[in-house]
C-alpha cells in the first residue's frame, strides 16, 4: 500500500511554463491502431501511465512486438487480423474503460474465448454498451447477458458490417464499433451523438476509407472494412484533461500565471475551457497549429479574483466529461448558484463522480443539491478552509486525487489524501509538476 500524502499549505504564486503528459485518448488509440497497421510505427511522447501500460501489455499477449528505447515507442504491426490467440488467454484492462471497451473490438476475429478482466473500479462499470453492438457484428460473449467484467469474448472469422446508433455521446462506444468495423466485410454505418473524434481523425490519417458528415447534434459515419493500412509515426501532444487541473490551480491561486505548452485542443475536448471562460476565466490558446488533423495550442491562464456561477449548457457535457470534478471546484468558489444538468454519464466513470463530487464539496462546507443526474452548487467566493480533511478515494479514482490536491493547495486546511498513486492511471508527472510550481507535499 502506498502511503497517503498530506497538504498543509496553500501554493504560493507562480509564473511558469509547463508541459503535461501525453494525451491518454490518443496514446491508447495510436497503440491499438499501430498494432493492426502494416509495418513499424513510432510514437514520441506516448503517455507512460498505467492505462497505456495496460494497453501495451494486452497487445503483447496477442503476439504484438512493442519496443521502448527512452525516445520513442515502436510497434511492429502485421496488418488486420494478425494477432496470435493463445489458449486460455486473459487480458487485463486494469483501470481503463477506454482500453476495456476498445480492445473487445480488436478481438472480433478470435477463434478462441478470451477473458477480459479489470480492477475493482472497472469491474463495476457497464460493458453492455459495447457488448450489444459487438454482438450485432456476429461475435459471442460468455456468460451471455452479463454486463460487467470479467467476461469472455469469442469472435468469428467472417464479420458482417452493421448499422449502429450511438445515443449516449460516448466516444468509447463509437470507437469500439469503428475498430470492429475494420475487420467487417463491407460498410458499417454509425449515427453518433457528439463525442471526441480522435478515432475518426486517426482513420483519415491512416487513409482508411471513412466518411464523416457532421450535423448539429449527430455525426453520420461510414467506414469500409478489410482494408489494410500502413504504419503511422506520431508525436503525442499534451492532454487537456490533465491540463485542466493546472488551469484551475492557477485560476484559484492568488496571483499566478501559467502557460501549458503543446496541448491537444481538439474542439471535441475543450468544453472545460468554454465553461471556465463563461465563468469569468481568461484562458487563451496561443501558437495554434494543426498536427495530423488534431488542433494543438499552448494554453495561457492567470488567476482570477471574481468567478461567476454558470447554468451549464448540456451541449457542453460530452466535451467536458472528464473535467466536471475540477469544474465543480471552481463552481464552489464562484459567486452564485451553478447548475449542471443531464450528467448521468458522470456516474459511469472510474467512480460515481457526480455523487463523489457532491460529497467532497459537502465535506468542505459547500452546499449542493443532487437531483436526477443534475447538481446545483451553492458557490462561496470567500470559501477558506481551516479544518482537517481526509480523502478516502476507495475506488482509487485518479481525477478525485487530482481534484482534491488542487482544492488543498488553493483553499487551505490540512488534507490527507489516500492512494495518491492512483494518479498514475492518467498523469504520472502530476506531483512532480505540483512541486515544480511550489506545492509542498508532506
Ligand atoms: C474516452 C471517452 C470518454 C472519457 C474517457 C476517455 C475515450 O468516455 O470519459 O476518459 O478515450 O474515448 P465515454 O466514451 O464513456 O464517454
Amino acid at each position: 500500500m502506498v502511503k497517503p500524502i498530506y497538504f498543509t499549505n496553500k501554493i504560493k504564486d507562480f509564473n511558469k511554463k509547463i508541459f503535461v503528459d501525453g494525451d491518454k485518448s490518443l496514446s491508447i488509440r495510436w497503440t491499438l491502431m499501430a498494432s493492426m497497421a502494416l509495418g513499424k510505427s513510432r510514437a514520441y511522447n506516448l503517455l507512460k501511465s498505467d492505462d497505456v501500460l495496460s494497453t501495451i501489455a494486452s497487445l503483447k499477449k496477442l503476439g504484438v512486438k512493442i519496443k521502448y528505447n527512452k525516445k520513442y515507442h515502436e510497434i511492429n504491426g502485421n496488418g488486420l487480423n494478425s494477432y496470435i490467440y493463445k489458449k486460455n488467454l486473459t487480458i487485463n484492462a486494469g483501470n481503463s474503460g477506454t482500453l476495456g471497451r476498445l480492445i473487445l473490438a480488436l478481438l472480433i476475429n478470435s477463434p478462441r474465448k478470451i477473458r477480459l478482466i479489470g480492477d475493482k473500479s472497472l469491474s463495476k462499470r457497464d460493458f453492455s454498451r459495447v457488448i450489444q453492438p459487438l454482438k450485432k457484428f456476429g461475435v459471442n460473449f460468455y456468460p451471455n447477458n452479463k454486463t460487467t467484467l470479467p467476461i469472455s469474448i469469442k469472435g468469428k472469422n467472417l464479420i458482417k458490417p452493421i448499422k449502429y446508433f450511438e445515443n449516449k455521446g460516448s466516444a468509447q462506444c463509437k470507437s469500439s464499433v469503428l475498430l470492429a468495423a475494420l475487420n467487417a466485410s463491407g460498410k458499417t454505418f454509425i449515427k453518433a451523438k457528439k463525442s471526441r473524434d480522435h478515432t475518426e481523425i486517426l482513420f483519415k490519417n491512416l487513409k482508411i476509407p471513412i466518411k464523416v458528415k457532421k450535423t448539429k447534434n449527430y455525426d453520420y459515419i461510414e467506414v469500409e472494412g478489410k482494408k489494410n493500412f500502413k504504419a503511422l509515426n506520431y508525436n503525442i501532444p499534451g492532454d487537456i484533461s490533465s491540463s485542466a487541473f493546472f488551469i484551475v490551480l492557477t485560476l484559484l491561486s492568488e496571483k499566478s500565471n501559467l502557460i501549458i505548452k503543446n496541448v491537444n485542443t481538439n474542439p471535441s475536448r475543450t468544453g472545460v475551457i468554454t465553461i471556465l471562460n463563461k465563468m469569468g476565466a481568461q484562458i487563451i490558446f496561443k501558437n495554434r497549429k494543426l498536427y495530423k488533423g488534431e488542433q494543438i495550442a499552448d494554453i495561457s491562464v492567470k488567476s482570477i479574483k471574481k468567478l461567476n456561477s454558470i447554468n451549464c449548457p448540456t451541449k457542453l457535457n460530452s466535451s467536458a466529461i472528464d473535467e466536471f470534478l475540477i469544474i465543480f471546484l471552481v463552481a464552489a468558489k464562484a459567486r452564485g448558484i451553478s447548475y449542471f444538468k443531464n450528467l448521468e454519464e458522470l456516474n459511469q466513470k472510474e467512480s460515481r463522480r457526480l455523487d463523489w463530487g457532491s460529497k467532497i464539496l459537502n465535506m468542505i462546507g459547500v452546499k449542493t443539491e443532487l437531483t436526477n443526474h443534475s447538481i446545483k452548487i451553492y458557490g462561496n467566493p470567500n470559501l477558506i478552509l481551516y479544518k482537517n480533511y481526509e480523502v478516502k478515494n476507495y475506488l482509487r479514482d485518479h481525477r478525485i486525487m487530482a481534484m482534491t490536491t488542487v482544492a488543498a493547495l488553493t483553499l487551505g486546511g490540512k488534507w490527507k489524501i489516500n492512494d495518491p498513486d492512483s494518479i498514475n492511471t492518467s498523469f504520472p508527472s502530476f506531483l512532480k509538476i505540483i512541486k515544480n510550481l511550489g506545492g509542498k507535499i508532506n
